[in-house]
């Protein structure tokens, strides 16, 4: 798919801009030619960082607001022709410490962005970004899109209730045409490198990068990782396809690994750090999901797609970046 003639001149809304996805996407879509328009809030509990979009701040419009601000989400989407829906929460940890919180910013967020749309924006079409956690405890490998949701934490039930409200807007209000793209870890540049629990991959690097210590809890589940370019190409993919209107996809690598053969590949890709396992903490244990590996067939029978990155060009992509931008993520 040619995404630059499809994007040119088009006005790109992306909430949860400022994070690493989005910020990701917001710089791919400058590139090719889109007015965007970022939405983000900050908020301490999420991953954001205005640097993330350095490159390309003057190209941009950042709102800094909370989208659960009515008036402002209303102006915000006011002539917006796609919007990319990645403001929310995701550390499955905290969830369970602070339920409102979670649900507050995956469930409230959404809703105040679907009704600003219902009221304001007739024939918007907008992707959502679900996550493998609304599957839950998985009983069933590779994981298709008819898994059953076995919630596990506070923070599948909320991504899969956010979800849900996409599509009952898309259904009772046509005029909202909606997609889902459910992702697994991903990993690379522009990622928050503290919090553990908003990801692994980015603390294990900067740990690795530091010459530290790395924790494994366990080390033997699997994981499917997947390059933010490749997650990103697939947003841009729903975005501009009619047929996948109404369908939520699996997104992630097709390739699954144990944590254990990713904090090696890490440490040997930096040259520095050393790996240590542990047995995992019980609050952990209680909401690990098991092994997990997309099965990334419906997006490839549908369209074609498939990822262009395999670990070990992701994750020297990765570490150059962070070595080369230490003091913006340390
Ligand atoms: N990163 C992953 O591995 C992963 C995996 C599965 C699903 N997802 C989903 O993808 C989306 C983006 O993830 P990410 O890794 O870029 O997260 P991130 O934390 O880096 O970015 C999320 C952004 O949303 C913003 N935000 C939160 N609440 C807001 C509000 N009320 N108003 C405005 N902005 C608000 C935050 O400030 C942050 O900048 C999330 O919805 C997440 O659930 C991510």
């Amino acid at each position: 798919m040619d995404f630059e003639s499809f994007y040119k001149d088009k006005r790109v809304l992306i909430t949860g801009g400022l994070g690493f996805i989005g910020s990701n996407l917001a710089i791919m879509l400058v590139n090719i030619g889109a007015d965007v328009t970022i939405i983000d809030s900050l908020d301490k509990n999420c991953g954001g960082n205005e640097y993330n979009i350095d490159s390309v701040k003057d190209k941009i419009k950042v709102i800094k607001a909370d989208i659960r601000d009515k008036d402002v989400i209303r102006d915000a989407v006011e002539g917006q022709q796609i919007i990319f829906n990645l403001a929310g929460h995701l550390s499955h940890k905290r969830s369970m410490k602070q339920p409102e919180l979670d649900m507050s910013l995956n469930i409230f967020t959404s809703l105040s962005l679907l009704d600003a749309c219902k009221k304001n924006r007739k024939g918007v079409k907008i992707v959502y970004t679900g996550t493998r956690g609304q599957y839950g405890k998985i009983i069933k490998n590779p994981v298709d899109e008819n898994h059953p949701h076995n919630f596990i934490d506070v923070n599948g039930i909320s991504k899969q209730t956010a979800e849900r409200l996409h599509f009952l807007y898309s259904e009772l209000y046509p005029q909202i045409r909606v997609t889902s793209a459910r992702l697994t870890n991903c990993y690379g540049p522009r990622h928050q490198m503290k919090d553990p629990s908003q990801g692994f991959i980015s603390v294990f690097i900067r740990k690795a990068i530091d010459n530290e210590t790395l924790e494994l809890w366990g080390g033997k589940q699997t994981r499917d990782l997947n390059f933010v370019n490749d997650v990103v190409n697939v947003l841009l993919l729903l975005g501009s396809e009619e047929k996948a209107n109404g369908q939520m996809f699996n997104v992630g690598s097709g390739v699954d690994n144990t944590l254990e053969n990713f904090a090696n590949l890490i440490v040997k890709l930096c040259r520095s750090g050393e790996i240590k396992s542990i047995s995992m903490p019980e609050d952990n244990a209680k909401i690990d999901i098991g092994n997990y590996k997309a099965d990334i067939s419906k997006l490839k029978r549908l369209f074609g797609w498939e990822p262009k990155t395999n670990i070990e060009e992701g994750l020297k992509k990765t570490i150059d970046f962070y070595k080369k931008n230490k003091e913006e993520y340390w």
